[in-house]
């Protein structure tokens, strides 16, 4: 099986799955990493290990909608903005500017990805939300999604960028990480597996961080690892879509 992979920064989580896959615990070709920071430490563990990569540069795209670039010619507004359920009631400029801007940067980042004919590709810390004409163009099949995330936080609790910080704000006795299939909302796709450890009274925030990435190391190759195997099903239970692990 081939994954790619979309780092913003660091990347370590790439690296687990790296290692992983170097010591043969992880059955599958990481195929390409891309990134939409030309910075990203990421794209260096990539290179070092021989793998290709790619940088989309959302601001580049951000900047050349101000312009009056021609949006991608499958892209219609209203059909991408009835699918995503992250800004939902805001001002409909806002939506549609964030929406069209989003859809040129989504473009390139297909067209990098396509030659590589990934099977699944795996948000390894990448920071950008992904709208709906991106995840369709990906997910074709419904029962078998193809984007997976790692999330900072035992989800439902703690979307957003900074679940260990909010975790950590919050008092919570245990602290946790979580892998995900990505749908339209905000951290909030069919939950695939979790792995949590407790934050005692002496830890510092990035205490809770270190314990949570040594979570993370672990479970995202395990997770693909379940992908790989084709063990993953995501099926409707009482009106909610979850993941039954075979
Ligand atoms: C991780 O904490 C991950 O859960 C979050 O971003 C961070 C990425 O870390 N989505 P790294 O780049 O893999 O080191």
């Amino acid at each position: 099986m081939k994954i790619g992979v979309l780092v913003s920064g660091g990347g370590s989580n790439l690296q687990a799955i790296m290692d992983a896959v170097a010591v043969g615990a992880l059955d599958v070709e990481i195929a390409c990493v891309g990134s939409d920071n030309p910075d990203a430490k990421g794209l260096e563990r990539a290179e070092k290990a021989g793998i290709p990569t790619f940088v989309t540069d959302y601001s580049a795209f951000f900047a050349r909608w101000k312009e009056g670039a021609a949006l991608p010619e499958d892209f219609s507004l209203e059909t991408v903005a009835s699918r995503q359920s992250l800004m939902k009631g805001s001002d409909p400029d806002i939506l549609k500017a964030f929406l069209e801007k989003r859809a040129l940067a989504e473009a390139a980042l297909l067209a990098a990805l396509a030659p590589y004919k990934i099977d699944l590709l795996v948000l390894a810390g990448f920071m950008r939300v992904l709208t709906p004409y991106f995840i369709d163009a990906l997910n074709t099949d419904s029962n078998r999604p193809r984007i997976m995330n790692i999330h900072p936080a035992l989800l439902p609790a703690f979307p957003g960028t900074d679940g260990y910080g909010d975790t950590f704000r919050y008092g919570c006795k245990v602290g946790g990480c979580t892998v995900h299939f990505v749908d339209y909302g905000e951290d909030s796709g069919p939950i695939i597996g979790q792995s949590c450890f407790p934050i005692e009274s002496s830890d510092d925030l990035d205490a809770v961080k270190k314990k949570g990435l040594a979570e993370e190391w672990r479970l995202f190759p395990d997770c693909i690892g379940l992908y790989a195997e084709d063990r993953l099903n995501v099926v409707e239970r009482q009106g909610t879509r979850v993941v039954e692990i075979l």
